[in-house]
């Protein structure tokens, strides 16, 4: 049997994270701050490769999965493609707007973990310039964040098609109403969150959580270092956390966990195993600074897997 497609439908940015060897409030002062000009010398920089879609396709490449990224970028953003084209990810749906950037986060962080973020959306802003009807013969969806116009049209294009999908609102919620979220989890299959989301989404929609999960065939909420929780139908499973051998950086857990659940519903996994290996994807990440620095293969995920639950992965 070939390897079934999925689409992700998502982000692609770039984050550069600039530490700060001191403390910002050194430097603002708050009698001060209705003229602030502040600048930071910042030794030590780097630079991700980052966005919902990027994350959640490297880990769904990694797994022998299939994963077709449908996202934009910008001018600068050949090195994004060429990486995705150099892992083997199929490209043809990434769409390069010409007279944009690719969405990028400038981060400056200090030696109280506080962050200075700016947040440039670029391309991402323009994603609905994409269409979902052009990448043919895929077995599942994911809505992950992205632009607002084009999380709103893939999703209703999906749903048209009858492409079962993930629906993953994340930061993008607060861009929606009430009835664009109950519109959107009326067409979804599934629904992923973590904990802080699903509160967020029971207020908009005025919907409790049985009743968000009654709507899809599956609600998943993840919980940090607490693991997740899976409802479908009548089921509840509670997916233990695993543990890592150390806990570096949780950007992009939330990603990794998900590459996990289109694994195992592509193939059409029960949820123990699916939760599973979703649970152990986002604890390998949170291992590795960044959202796609870390590595592993199917053997060694399986080895990983065994160790945490005793039981054989593949
Ligand atoms: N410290 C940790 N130890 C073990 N597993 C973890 C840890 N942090 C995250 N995970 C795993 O990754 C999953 C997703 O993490 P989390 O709930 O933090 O997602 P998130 O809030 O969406 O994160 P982000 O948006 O930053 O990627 C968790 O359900 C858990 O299985
Ligand atoms: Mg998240």
């Amino acid at each position: 049997m070939s390897e079934p497609r999925v689409l992700i439908c998502g982000s692609i940015a770039f984050d550069t994270i600039m530490v700060f060897e001191d403390r910002f409030r050194n430097h603002i002062l708050p009698e001060k701050t209705h003229m602030l000009n502040v600048a930071f010398t910042v030794l030590e920089m780097r630079r991700e490769f980052g966005g919902c879609a990027g994350n959640i396709g490297y880990n769904l490449k990694l797994l022998g999965g299939a994963p077709v990224v449908m996202a934009s970028i910008g001018d600068d953003g050949q090195p994004y493609r060429a990486r995705l084209a150099g892992f083997g990810i199929d490209d043809a749906h990434v769409r390069t707007m010409p007279g944009t950037f690719t969405a990028q986060a400038f981060i400056t962080t200090d030696l109280d973990d506080n962050q200075i973020t700016a947040f440039h959306p670029g391309a991402m802003g323009l994603s609905h310039r994409i269409g979902v009807g052009e990448a043919a013969a895929v077995r599942l969806g994911i809505i992950a964040p992205d632009g607002r116009d084009g999380m709103l049209a893939h999703a209703a294009q999906l749903h048209a098609a009858g492409i079962p999908f993930i629906f993953d609102p994340g930061q993008a919620m607060p861009l929606f109403n009430g009835d664009e979220l109950r519109r959107l989890v009326d067409w979804a299959d599934y629904l992923a969150v973590n904990d802080y989301e699903g509160e967020l989404l029971q207020e908009r929609t005025g919907m409790s959580r049985a009743e968000l999960a009654g709507k899809v065939k599956a609600m998943i909420v993840t919980l940090g270092a607490d693991g997740s929780r899976i409802v479908a139908g009548e089921e509840a499973y509670e997916i233990p956390a695993v543990r890592p051998k150390d806990v570096v950086d949780p950007t992009g857990c939330g990603d990794a966990y998900r590459a996990g659940l289109l694994y195992g519903i592509a193939h059409g996994w029960d949820w123990l195993r699916t939760g599973r290996l979703a649970s152990l994807l986002g604890s390998i990440k949170v291992e590795h600074r960044g959202g796609q620095n870390h590595h592993f293969d199917r053997a060694s995920v399986a080895a990983r897997y065994r160790d945490a639950f005793g039981a054989a992965l593949w």
